[in-house]
């Protein structure tokens, strides 16, 4: 195990530098086909190449993204033109990441309720990933707040099979992306989400230390605690980002490499204002650097702009590039409203 220390250190360091965060474009073929579906675009493998194709090859984006995150098909494949997507992404002095989990399944005996899958096999995938050039990994577990829920089981469950694919690529040399979500879903409110954050986070945490997860080695990829989308009572910037911030603090180790949030559906616009609010007011008190690993809202004006029309290639690249562009200025609380209102191109 010790062989990979230094190198996963030095990726996870890279991976969280400052001004950068991380390209989430893992989406399974079922999520990403429903995503084309939506906008009427084929859900066909080659639809699938043009768009990845686009995203990777988007000039200038390795100023604002550390790495990309893949997923099994999307590794294998290659621009229209042969050139595999990994030497696209290296040759940009990006690092290539890969989705290991394969993806959230019911939990048994808890309706309502979600377990992800993916240990079985895990330790050879991650052989042949970190053969074929990925450094890092994502594993997403999935945490519903409802009526009765979450379950003591079910983030229990999810906390144990984040831990233990978290030591597998730390085993294997892959940096572990740790994402426990917290659905946005529902009605609930800020303070209700707040709970049901801060009791997963202790939870994983408790778990990471038992399975003997080095901190300095991972990633953690967190939701902000935000009400619920349904909730009548929506709460400040500068609300969720305090929420979210003193719930990091109280159970996120100062050794782990950093913080990057996924934007779990919301806008575009609220994604980097809370990213920048955190890092705006708290990042003196942040052990971490603070940043995103976002994909819809880096990804959503590319796509909706691009809608399988390859004319507007250049044009759809654009839109990614500035999405990514103001979240790497949150990422140092250097975004504003203002910039969003004047800049704006979707
Ligand atoms: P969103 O930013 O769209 O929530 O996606 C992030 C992600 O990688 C989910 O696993």
């Amino acid at each position: 195990m010790a062989t990979y220390t230094q190198e996963l250190r030095a990726t996870a360091k890279s991976m969280v530098q400052s001004g950068k965060g991380i390209l989430a474009m893992d989406e399974s073929n079922g999520t990403c086909n429903k995503r084309f579906d939506a906008l009427g675009i084929p859900t066909t493998e080659a639809a699938r190449q043009s768009y990845r194709e686009l995203i990777l090859t988007t000039p200038g984006l390795s100023d604002y993204i550390s790495g990309p995150i893949l997923y099994d098909e999307t590794i294998r494949q290659t621009t229209r033109d042969g050139v595999p997507f990994l030497k696209v992404i290296t040759d940009a002095g990006m690092i290539p990441g890969i989705k290991v989990d394969t993806g959230a399944k019911n939990l048994a005996g808890h309706p309502g309720e979600k377990v992800t899958e993916g240990l079985d096999g895990l330790r050879d995938r991650i052989a042949e990933y970190y053969r074929m050039g990925a450094r890092f990994a994502k594993w997403r577990a999935v945490i519903t707040i409802g009526d009765g829920i979450p379950s003591r089981a079910c983030i229990e469950a999810n906390a144990h099979g984040l831990a233990r694919y978290a030591a597998l690529c730390q085993a294997g040399g892959l940096v572990p992306i740790v994402e426990p979500e917290v659905l946005i879903d529902g009605s609930h409110s800020l303070e209700h989400c707040y709970q049901v954050t801060d009791e997963t986070l202790h939870a994983v945490f408790a778990q990471l230390y038992t399975q003997g997860v080095a901190y300095d080695q991972m990633i953690l990829k967190p939701s902000m605690v935000i009400p619920g989308k349904g909730s009548s009572q929506q709460a400040s910037v500068e609300a969720v980002a305090e929420a979210t911030v003193l719930c990091l603090l109280k159970n996120v180790p100062a050794t782990v490499a950093g913080i990057a949030f996924l934007s779990g559906g919301q806008t575009k616009e609220q994604s980097s204002a809370h990213l920048n609010a955190m890092n705006q007011r708290f990042s003196d008190r942040c052990p971490w650097p603070v940043t995103f690993s976002y994909a819809r809202a880096i990804q959503q004006p590319a796509l909706e702009h691009w809608s399988g029309d390859e004319s507007r290639v250049a044009e759809a690249q654009q839109y990614l590039l500035q999405r990514a562009k103001f979240n790497s200025l949150a990422s140092k609380g250097e975004y504003s409203s203002e910039l969003e209102k004047r800049l704006a191109l979707a």
